[in-house]
């Protein structure tokens, strides 16, 4: 067991958002979740986070209760979140910001070894690392916000909606570039409104309406499951 979550209920003020949530993340997996507009993933990964206090439940990563952990308590042990909406530094150039996710690291001759192996994944990034970040491509501005995350040294990569507003071919590609990251020892918890981007490139998928699971399993699976093909891919 990895990271997982036992009736959690989590709200901002009286207006609950997730109810009585269960799920689990395996080492080594790509886990995603997806549910439509307003459905509460980002307020799971701010919960998992630490940005957020759940009004009740568990929140457990290898097997130590991390629930009222702080947002630093919680990086320290390895689960990193790339926020929806990238949240670079755009005034900041590239190399500037790939430091920025390492803010908490004292290791500094790591930090130099891990940011030649983030250049090997991204290299475009390594072209850019003078740039500012705000005048990077929408693509190119994903790829930033992965790679910061990355500097943090993940266990855990929580990904909001890493797809959002990207050309279809600029998608393919982060994709591939989380599958190597996977690969090299990352769990991924990938959130995505793209229902087939999302099960297409997972080991196994939790469907979120209204704050609540609705439905898990292999991902494979999901995909051919009738009532997913009707309310989310249109088929
Ligand atoms: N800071 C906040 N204060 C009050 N309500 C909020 C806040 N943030 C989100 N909500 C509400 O919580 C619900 C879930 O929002 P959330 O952002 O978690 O959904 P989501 O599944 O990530 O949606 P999207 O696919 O649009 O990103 C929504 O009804 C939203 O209006
Ligand atoms: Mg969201």
């Amino acid at each position: 067991m990895f990271l997982e979550v036992k009736n959690l209920n989590v709200g901002y003020g009286d207006v609950q958002v997730l109810w009585d949530l269960n799920l689990k993340i395996d080492e080594g997996r790509i886990v995603s979740l997806v549910g439509s507009n307003g459905a509460g993933k980002t307020t799971l990964l701010r919960t998992l986070s630490g940005l957020l206090n759940p009004y009740n439940g568990k929140i457990i990563f290898n097997g130590k209760d991390i629930t009222n952990l702080s947002t630093k308590e919680i990086v320290n042990m390895g689960i990193v979140h790339v926020p929806e909406g990238r949240r670079l530094f755009s005034d900041m150039n590239v190399e500037e910001n790939l430091l920025m996710g390492a803010f908490r690291r004292q290791d500094s001759d790591e930090i130099k070894k891990d940011m030649e192996k983030i250049y090997e994944l991204f290299p475009i990034l390594k072209e850019r690392k003078k740039q500012k970040a705000g005048s990077l491509s929408g693509g190119e501005q994903q790829m930033l916000a992965l790679a910061r995350g990355l500097m943090g040294k993940p266990k855990v990569l929580l990904i909001d909606e890493m797809s959002l507003g990207l050309a279809p071919v600029v998608v393919d590609l982060l994709v591939d570039i989380v599958k190597e990251i996977n690969a090299q020892g990352t769990t991924i918890f990938m959130v995505e409104q793209d229902v087939r981007l999302a099960l297409d490139n997972s080991h196994y998928g939790y469907v979120l309406a209204t704050g609540r699971i609705v439905m898990e399993g292999a991902s494979k699976d999901l995909i051919q499951n009738k009532d997913i093909k009707e309310a989310f891919l249109g088929i």
